[in-house]
């Protein structure tokens, strides 16, 4: 597993006012997207670009396209906070869509929708997840996207915990991590330490 935590003085204001409890859920949205291009823009730094020929309104020259678009798959609800963001920096991406809940009886993630093409082979994918606490969910995520044959996973989350990278990392899935932060430690419900709370509920309301 490859971590970047990208630390840049925007990055730092916006995930403060994530972080902040007096942030409205509006204010909380606006902020996510903004974090969201930041983290969009570091994870694509590498894309392959493949040139064409175009005609500017001087001369011909050499233009270039993205010559392998990511497929962009946001882990409901949290990160659909962040996909329409990413989608508008890469809108020559396909999306999927991952939802996971929690099993009552065995207390292991489930996927209640998996959304995403039959193969993902030579794909890369970007997922979409704001908080990287324990770990469980985004592995679960993973696992579904390498068991269609992906190779490439890049996680853009807000906020990680040590634990979740742990994790990750222990899981040995072909990963990249883009955080704007690494915090504390998880509390004793499962919390980031010192996190923004629950990213859904800050998002969208406590329902
Ligand atoms: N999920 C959240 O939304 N917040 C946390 O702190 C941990 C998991």
């Amino acid at each position: 597993m490859q971590l970047t935590v990208v630390d840049h003085p925007i990055a730092r204001a916006r995930l403060s006012r994530m972080r902040d409890e007096r942030t409205d859920n509006a204010a909380f949205r606006a902020a996510l997207r903004e974090l969201t291009q930041i983290l969009v823009y570091e994870a694509s730094r590498d894309l392959a670009v493949a040139e064409e020929p175009i005609t500017t309104p001087v001369t011909d020259t050499t233009g270039y396209r993205l010559a392998a678009p990511p497929l962009i798959v946001p882990v409901l609800r949290a990160g659909l906070g962040m996909a329409d963001t990413a989608h508008g920096m890469l809108p020559e991406s396909q999306m999927g869509f991952v939802g996971l809940a929690r099993n009552e009886v065995t207390f292991q993630p489930e996927a209640y929708m998996a959304s995403l093409p039959e193969s993902l082979v030579g794909r890369q994918v970007f997922v979409l997840d704001p908080m990287l606490a324990t770990g469980g969910s985004l592995v679960h995520c993973c696992s579904l996207l390498t068991d269609r044959g992906c190779s490439d996973i890049t996680v853009l989350c807000a906020l990680a915990a040590p634990e979740g990278l742990e994790r990750l990392e222990a899981s040995g899935l072909p990963l990249r991590v883009f955080t704007a932060s690494v915090d504390e430690r998880l509390n004793e419900n499962a919390y980031i330490v010192p996190g923004l709370g629950d990213a859904g509920d800050r998002q969208f309301g406590a329902v």
